[in-house]
């Protein structure tokens, strides 16, 4: 069972003691699902130490009803990760934020599109929290999925630009039969909804352009936020019941 640790004093101690150990570090929200997993496993694989952070981070959610849903499953989570993981971090806000979020990273570039567009502030609290964890894990690599890839690229740039010293490292979206990402918001669509969700990913796919695609899912029955060709990948975003769901998909 990995060893869970809830202050930042007990966590440097705990890090301290890894050392010179090589550290895998897989930064997660909690509601654990399959996604996950494939991320641990690839940072088992290629680490001697695997840590994880389990933290609903408040900055980056602009919708306070959304941070209130966001469903926080701790026990399922540390089963679901098993032996996966050697540590999770699980810090509390007051800790991650003594500054009351005076200080905060922003991008200014592509974090104003698509999600940033929709979601204001959101690639701040994004970026902001992964300075934090990084700066308090120093892992020597750190894991990502592709189904976030605005949220991918914007880690990875900041990397870069801020001479960060750990790889960024990319990880496929893992999908249902159907088709469907595996995302902790899923499981808050109606067995009807889930149902139909498997289309957006077909139309994304399937599609002649990004209009045509943003044509084909609102006649589906989707709310579309946007839909947008970017470097030889289609990323979109769709409304579904009240759940809102984020895709990509490599043209
Ligand atoms: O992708 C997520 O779950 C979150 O955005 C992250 C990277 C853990 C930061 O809170």
């Amino acid at each position: 069972m990995a060893r869970v640790t809830t202050t930042l004093d007990a966590w440097r101690r705990e890090r301290r003691a890894m050392e010179p150990l090589s550290v895998g570090f897989v930064p997660t929200m909690g509601a654990l699902h399959p996604g996950h997993r494939s991320l641990l496993e690839r940072a088992r694989a290629e680490n001697d130490r695997v840590v994880m952070s389990i933290f609903v981070n408040p900055t980056q959610f602009n919708d306070p009803a959304d941070l209130e849903r966001y469903p926080r499953t701790l026990e399922a989570d540390l089963e679901l990760a098993g032996d996966l993981v050697d540590h999770v971090l699980v810090p509390s806000p007051a800790e991650m934020y003594p500054d009351g979020y005076a200080y905060r990273v922003t991008e200014n570039a592509l974090s104003a599109s698509m999600e940033g567009a929709h979601r204001p502030g959101h690639f701040d609290g994004v970026l902001t929290v992964v300075l934090k964890l990084l700066n308090l894990v120093r892992p020597h690599r750190a894991y990502f999925g592709e189904k976030d890839r605005q949220q991918l690229e914007l880690v990875r740039g900041m990397a870069g630009a801020l001479m960060l010293p750990v790889e960024i490292v990319p990880c496929p979206t893992v999908r249902d039969p159907d088709g469907v990402a595996q995302s902790s918001r899923n499981r808050r669509l109606s067995p009807e909804a889930r149902a139909r969700a498997s289309a957006f990913p077909r139309i994304l796919r399937e599609s002649a352009d990004a209009k045509a695609a943003a044509a084909a899912l609102e006649r589906s029955g989707f709310g579309v936020d946007y839909v947008q060709d970017r470097g030889g990948v289609r990323l979109g975003a769709v409304r579904l019941e009240d759940v809102r769901l984020i895709d990509n998909v490599r043209l």
